[in-house]
């Protein structure tokens, strides 16, 4: 990779340098350099570039990179915090065990992943062992979550799990605080929710535990939804 990436943003190089695999004038590797707002026409331009990314160090140890899955003019966007070694493999967010309990629980109120619900991550890349994504890696990525919610433009996002909830609004207090309450962020509609992991190690569903917490979210994103049918 050279200087010459800097060329699809009008960069230093005069020579644009062209990537094999997409045919495009390749992304910037220093996440110093933005990726403007609208440089994307379409969620697969957006994924031919998270094929190449070497914007960050998780770009050297992925297998696969996770973009996005569900639909792609979805009124809810799901946003959790990074592919794990299910996702890693398949290149799909959400395939393991959380992501089967989160379309249990989007299921719960008739949301089907297919025809209304758009799933990504605040990291394209898994990070080794599964660790949090640092504030550079996330730095890094928020270009492509910036214009995936442009693109798919949903009515409401859920963010799962403190690191959604900070990677896009800066929030930086504990996730039980605000879960389950509206927020507005860049004139978006926002609810932090539970990680579905989080639930998985907390299986009582005794009033005001976290799994019957989630199904109160659940249900005011539901009914949110239907104010705007
Ligand atoms: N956890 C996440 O946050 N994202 C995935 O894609 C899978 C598990």
């Amino acid at each position: 990779m050279s200087d010459a990436q800097l060329n699809l943003f009008g960069g230093l190089d005069a020579t644009p340098e062209v990537s094999e695999s997409t045919g495009k004038d390749l992304i910037p590797t220093s996440a110093a350099i933005p990726i403007a707002p609208g440089t994307y026409n379409s969620i697969d331009e957006l994924a031919a570039h998270c094929g190449v990314c070497q914007r960050c160090v998780l770009g050297s140890t992925r297998l696969n990179p996770v973009v996005g899955r569900g639909a792609i003019k979805a009124p809810v966007m799901v946003v959790g915090e990074g592919p794990g070694q299910n996702e890693d493999e398949q290149g799909l967010p959400f395939v393991g065990r959380s992501g089967q309990l989160l379309e249990k629980i989007l299921a719960s109120v008739e949301l089907s992943v297919a025809k209304e619900v758009y799933i990504c991550n605040v990291v394209r890349c898994r990070p080794p062992d599964n660790r949090v994504p640092t504030p550079e890696e996330i730095a890094a990525c928020k270009p492509y979550l910036l214009e995936q919610i442009r693109l798919v433009d949903p009515k409401v996002i859920l963010l799962t799990g403190a690191t959604a909830l900070k990677a896009l609004t800066g929030y930086k207090g504990a996730i039980s605080k605000v879960r389950g309450e509206w927020i507005e962020w860049e004139g978006r509609l926002c609810m932090p929710i539970f990680h579905p992991a989080y639930l998985l190690r907390n299986s009582s569903k005794e009033e005001g535990a976290p799994k019957w917490l989630m199904w109160q979210d659940i249900q005011k994103v539901k009914a949110k939804l239907a104010e705007f049918a």
